[in-house]
């Protein structure tokens, strides 16, 4: 069997936990392509299909919902992995547009597989804690892969409570487009990297006469002022939530903390041999 692992990753966490299914896959035979799904319209018929795809605001990133969106009618089975910064359920319901729109296509939706990865915003994870979390879903990923490998169909359970924090966030797209346009750069801070430019998924950042422009196009992945090496990226309203600098997933997972609150739910998803629901 062959499958197609089509992504988005703002900072990098999704697209970690997607190599690590691809690796997990691989050993099981399969054929598989990871494909930046904006580097693609294009979709390999046939194949099981993955999409995956980091959790905002209890929703996906918008360029993945006018992904599925503009994808043709198909008959293939769909799994989704996603990953978001903390273990809570309020987050289980954000592929609810997605299946609508794909079942309304004719794919068949099989599962979906959430990891917990370190936040880009909100607050900053230690680097022990963002290292156990990747070892966490490479562990839970063999489960994942077995499944995805033999075509089997799991319940995606949603809350009430999770759809209706979803439909309350689904504001986050126009919020972010908006919020977007007040990200500035600090000129005293800048070294003319140009990284920013050349990163933006959605090419929202030109420089005019000089000047950085933030344009209407953001997206609110966080990229930009994640990867700045100089912290130079004010995100406007967001700007307190703002983190900067990659994680070090080599970090010792054993001396890692849990945070404060959500602890139970944290401990129940890094206690892989007795919950691997
Ligand atoms: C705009 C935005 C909104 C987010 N909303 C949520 C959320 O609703 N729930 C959550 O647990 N994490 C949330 N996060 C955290 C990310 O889902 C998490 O860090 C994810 O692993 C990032 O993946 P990436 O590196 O592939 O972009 C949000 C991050 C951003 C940038
Ligand atoms: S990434 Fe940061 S330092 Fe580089 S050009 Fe952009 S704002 Fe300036
Ligand atoms: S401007 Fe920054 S946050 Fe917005 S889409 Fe581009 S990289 Fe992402």
């Amino acid at each position: 069997m062959n499958t197609s692992i089509y992504y988005f990753s703002g900072t990098g966490n999704t697209l970690k936990v997607a190599e690590s299914l691809k690796n997990e896959l691989i050993l099981l035979g399969q054929q598989v392509s990871l494909i930046d799904i904006a580097s693609t319209k294009d979709i390999i018929q046939n194949d099981t299909m993955v999409i995956a795809y980091p959790v905002y605001g209890f929703n996906p990133p918008k360029n993945v919902i006018d992904f599925v969106r503009a994808l043709p009618n198909g008959s293939q089975k769909v799994y989704f992995l996603k990953t978001s910064g903390e273990p809570l359920h309020l987050n289980d319901a954000s592929s609810l547009a997605l299946i609508k729109m794909l079942e309304r296509k004719g794919y068949i939706i099989c599962g979906e597989y959430h990891y917990i990865m370190p936040y880009n915003m909100i607050f900053r994870h230690s680097d022990s804690l963002a290292s156990k979390m990747l070892l966490t879903a490479k562990a839970r990923l063999k489960v994942a892969a077995q499944e995805i490998d033999e075509g089997r169909r799991r319940p995606i359970l949603m809350p009430l409570r999770a759809r209706f924090m979803r439909v309350v966030c689904k504001i986050e797209h126009k919020g972010m487009a908006l919020n977007g346009m007040l990200y500035k750069v600090n000129k005293n801070k800048c070294i003319n990297c140009n990284k920013c430019v050349r990163l933006c998924p959605n090419k929202n950042i030109t420089i005019k006469n000089g000047k950085f422009v933030f344009g209407s196009n953001c997206l609110g992945c966080a990229r930009c002022a994640f990867q700045c090496p100089t912290d130079a990226i004010n995100t406007g309203l967001l700007n307190f939530l703002k983190v900067n600098g990659s994680y070090n997933f080599d970090a010792d997972p054993s001396i890692a903390e849990l945070p404060k609150f959500c602890q139970k739910s944290y401990q129940r998803y890094f206690d892989v041999e007795n919950h691997l629901d």
